[in-house]
């Protein structure tokens, strides 16, 4: 049955930059079919969940959610609540059972059905799809200078503790001439900068590989940075090391998931390297890009992690000096190795290491930022700086991915400017506006 009446959906969004993504994909495809946007889920004919699996926590917090919707559905029979994303994949049709006030639900790999799943109520689209990256999806972008744009789906990696190769299936490169073709078009509409989104960007298989991609893309005009993410530290090679410090849009970050020091927890976790070749990668890439930020993931407690193991973990932190971590518990994932394995530990020994793991980078991080203080540094301005809630203060990023607050009018938006760094805090810079010239 068509129902004609479903003008408005309203989006909401959990997880990492490649769910905020997929959400813009979901919104640009019910666009371009006529729907509008609501701001809230008050005000809607559809709500759509994009879910996030990574850990429990994400997933209850999406319930907790869903919950609160229950009352909002009996009231109004009509209303579509749609689950995408990663819990809808790994849950199935178990999720109805569970929250019986949902109609339908997409996994990642098939947003491109997401207007037919509406129009013939379909309840569910969890089919693997190979030709995803074959696919062009129109991306609604809430942004207006700094764009997401996809190059490879899936993973094939199998680390024990992750759910994603579950959810987003078999890793797929997308042709590179479609991206070049998607970064064309965002240059043409003034973006300056862009991020490639992948769960394991190094093992980019298309035409040319990763350093191929990269090498034209920095060619291409209009385009003044390049991001990307997740890049995984075995398949990092010196020749993308060259190219990062080589190529010069290509910004001065790297993202590169650590996970642990030790190396009895790296083989549990099938990382597929030791410390001390992660260290040997990080060494190179700090003397082939001077200045480069390097960023990392760590899991605290994960099961059979001696208390030695953990201090191996500490001492990498101590030795390597990130720029910033993202630190998190282990999460028991259903379906996963690690899931099934020995050694579980308790709740408070796994927070007990979390908190020490983040006492110390807080102290690594503040003492990274304050190096920058009296440094002149390449500004992208996003946006007016919503905390301070009044024009003239702005927000930016430097080319090391690092939050600069500063004075300076909203003309500035999506513009690159030269800022001198006042003061380097925990979770961000305080800066001086010097010019609007890069
Ligand atoms: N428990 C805790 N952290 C996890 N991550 C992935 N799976 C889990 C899990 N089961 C973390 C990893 C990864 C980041 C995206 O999330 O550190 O790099
Ligand atoms: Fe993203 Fe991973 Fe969460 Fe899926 S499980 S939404 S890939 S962070």
């Amino acid at each position: 049955m068509l129902i004609l009446n479903m003008k408005k959906f309203y989006i909401k969004t959990f997880g990492c930059q490649m769910n905020m993504h997929d959400s813009e994909k979901a919104a640009g495809i019910l666009k371009k079919e006529g729907m509008e946007q609501a701001e809230s889920h008050e005000d809607t004919d559809i709500i759509i969940f994009n879910t996030c699996s990574i850990r429990q926590k994400a997933e209850q917090k999406f319930f907790s959610e869903l919950g609160r919707l229950k009352r909002l559905k009996k009231k109004r029979p009509g209303l579509k609540i749609m689950v995408m994303g990663c819990i809808a994949q790994q849950m199935g049709e178990k999720i109805f059972k569970k929250a019986g006030h949902i109609d339908c639900i997409i996994g990642p790999q098939n947003i491109h059905s997401i207007k037919d799943a509406i129009d013939k109520n379909i309840i569910a689209a969890l089919d693997e799809n190979p030709a995803i990256a074959e696919t062009e999806l129109p991306a609604d972008r809430k942004e207006k200078g700094r764009a997401w744009v996809s190059i490879m789906y899936g993973c094939n990696n199998f680390c024990t503790y992750c759910v994603v190769p579950y959810t987003r299936g078999r890793e797929k490169s997308r042709p590179k001439e479609s991206i070049l073709k998607e970064v064309k078009g965002l240059a043409d509409e003034g973006y300056k900068e862009i991020t490639l989104l992948g769960q394991n960007v190094n093992s980019y298989r298309g035409e040319g590989g990763f350093t191929g991609l990269l090498r034209e893309l920095n060619e291409m005009e209009g385009i003044e940075r390049i991001r990307f993410v997740t890049s995984h530290p075995r398949d990092l090679s010196d020749g993308l090391t060259d190219s990062i410090g080589r190529l010069e849009k290509v910004c001065e970050h790297i993202h590169l998931p650590m996970q642990s020091g030790s190396d009895r927890a790296l083989s549990m976790m099938n990382r597929g390297y030791t410390y001390r070749e992660y260290k040997t990668k990080i060494d190179k890439l700090r003397n082939s890009v001077p200045g480069i930020a390097i960023t990392s993931d760590i899991i605290a407690g994960f099961p059979g992690e001696t208390e030695d193991d953990h201090k191996d973990t500490i001492n990498a932190l101590k030795e390597l000096e990130f720029d910033g971590i993202f630190a998190f518990k282990f999460s028991e994932r259903p379906g996963t190795k690690a899931a099934i394995m020995e050694g579980k530990l308790p709740e408070g020994i796994k927070t007990e290491r979390l908190s020490e793991i983040l006492g110390l980078q807080d102290e690594i991080t503040l003492k990274k930022n304050k190096a920058l203080e009296g440094k002149v540094l390449e500004v992208l301005v996003e946006d007016i700086n919503k905390g301070e809630n009044k024009e003239g203060h702005l927000t930016g990023r430097t080319r090391g991915n690092k939050i600069v607050n500063f004075s300076g009018s909203s003309f500035l938006v999506n513009k690159l400017v030269r800022v001198r760094i006042k003061k380097g805090m925990k979770h961000s810079l305080l800066g001086e506006l010097l010019d609007e010239n890069g």
